[in-house]
């Protein structure tokens, strides 16, 4: 490494959630420092943000357009190498295209637009700019998520037939959004959060994670969406039925008022010779079952995971025993997200390992879904192409 890449950040504002994951998790491996932001839809606060973060205040911005702006009328060792979009999902499609289009690297998170139409609008801006364009999807960052990825490609399980993948939350058991968290009420604006509430939210996470692990594509959904509190305005739970590529089937639920449910992702991979199973919750093991034996165990950070997936390995920091989890995910996409930009900027092609983050291609698969369980669940459950 010749340098520390230089992060802008849009969003992660003072009280915000996921822009301060990404700071944290962008640092971790102190490749990456953050030099520059429009941290807030008020510039006071996005002012307050940068003193906070010990940003030189001429690059605390009040608006994207002036970031751009100032960014690319100073030198090209000085500009940010990278942008952050950590903002609301109606924001993500016209502030990634302008950094796309002004010649920056973006890292946005998902749902990454509001449509598919932007989706494919922005996959184009993509490949127009050659610029590296990742989204955060950072459950399938998890090396026990990478090792189970590897075990299904090695055909450890054999030929899959079965997945069911569900994440269950409560947060949102009460109309949460009228009682001033911020997080929910854009969350629950169709104008702000998209088509669909709770399924563009998390369930955009639980089909990207099976599509990760199993390789296999949704094909259709039969889908049924519920909004169980009284005066919102999106589903907040929803149940799908879902058609694999190669034959499987699978199940995927999501939930925002399950209640006692925190944040339980988890996923069972049912295959001729045998199953895997992984909870975010307890990321650290996996366990690998095969008919007539007992259940195995696998333990994160020890070699016998490096040695089975090299993917697992590198996604790993600390011994056995020493919990890995969320911040180290996120570090996990930023590494490779880094490592990217590097090899391009060095004109060299980057490693599938380094490849391994998710981009525009599982963003405009993300929308896939929503689109199509949006519309499925307004037919009644009627079974919908993606
Ligand atoms: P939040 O409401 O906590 O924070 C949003 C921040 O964006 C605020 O600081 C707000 O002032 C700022 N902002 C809004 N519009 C802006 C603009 N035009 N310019 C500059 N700043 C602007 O929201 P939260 O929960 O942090 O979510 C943000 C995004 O991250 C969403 O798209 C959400 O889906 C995603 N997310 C992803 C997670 C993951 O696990 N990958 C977890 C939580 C959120």
């Amino acid at each position: 490494m010749d340098r520390k890449l230089r992060m802008g950040m849009i969003g992660g504002g003072p009280g915000a959630f996921i822009g301060d994951v990404h700071r944290k998790a962008a640092r971790l491996d102190g490749q990456i420092e953050i030099v520059a932001g429009a941290f807030d839809i008020d510039p006071k606060k996005s002012k307050q943000m940068g003193q906070e973060l010990a940003i030189n205040p001429k690059r605390v911005y009040g608006d994207v357009a002036t970031m751009i702006e100032k960014e690319l009328a100073l030198p090209e060792d000085e500009r940010i190498d990278f942008v952050s979009v950590c903002t609301p999902n109606h924001t993500h499609f016209p502030i990634a295209k302008a950094f796309l289009e002004a010649g920056f690297n973006v890292m946005c998170e998902k749902p990454m637009t509001l449509s598919v139409a932007e989706a494919e609008e922005l996959k184009v801006a993509v490949q127009k700019s050659k610029k590296v364009f990742g989204l955060m999807h950072n459950y399938t960052a998890y090396p026990m998520v990478k090792l189970a990825k590897d075990m299904i490609k090695q055909g450890d399980i054999g030929k899959i037939r079965k997945v069911i993948v569900q994440y269950p939350q409560g947060w949102l058991a009460r109309a949460a959004e009228k009682e001033g968290s911020q997080q929910a009420e854009w969350r629950t604006d169709p104008k702000k959060s998209g088509a669909a509430g709770c399924m563009g939210d998390i369930g955009t996470h639980a089909a990207n994670l099976a599509e990760y692990i199993t390789g296999l594509a949704i094909k259709e959904i039969a889908a049924d969406l519920t909004t169980f509190v009284k005066g919102r305005r999106l589903d907040d739970d929803g149940s799908c039925l879902l058609r694999l590529s190669k034959g499987a089937k699978g199940l995927l639920h999501a939930s925002q008022v399950s209640i006692g449910q925190e944040n339980n992702l988890a996923i069972w991979i049912h295959g001729e010779d045998g199953s895997i199973e992984w909870h975010q919750e307890h990321p650290n093991w996996l366990y690998v079952d095969s008919l007539g034996a007992p259940t195995q165990i696998w333990k994160r950070g020890n070699d016998y995971v490096g040695e089975k997936s090299e993917a697992a390995g590198r996604a790993t920091r600390l011994p056995f025993g020493h919990p890995e989890a969320f911040l180290e995910a996120f570090a996990n996409n930023y590494c490779n997200f880094a490592d990217t930009i590097r090899a391009k900027n060095a004109k060299k092609k980057p490693t599938d390992v380094e490849k391994d983050f998710p981009g525009i291609k599982e963003g405009v698969l993300g929308m896939k879904f929503i689109e199509a369980v949006v519309e499925s669940s307004k037919n009644n459950a009627a079974w919908t192409k993606l």
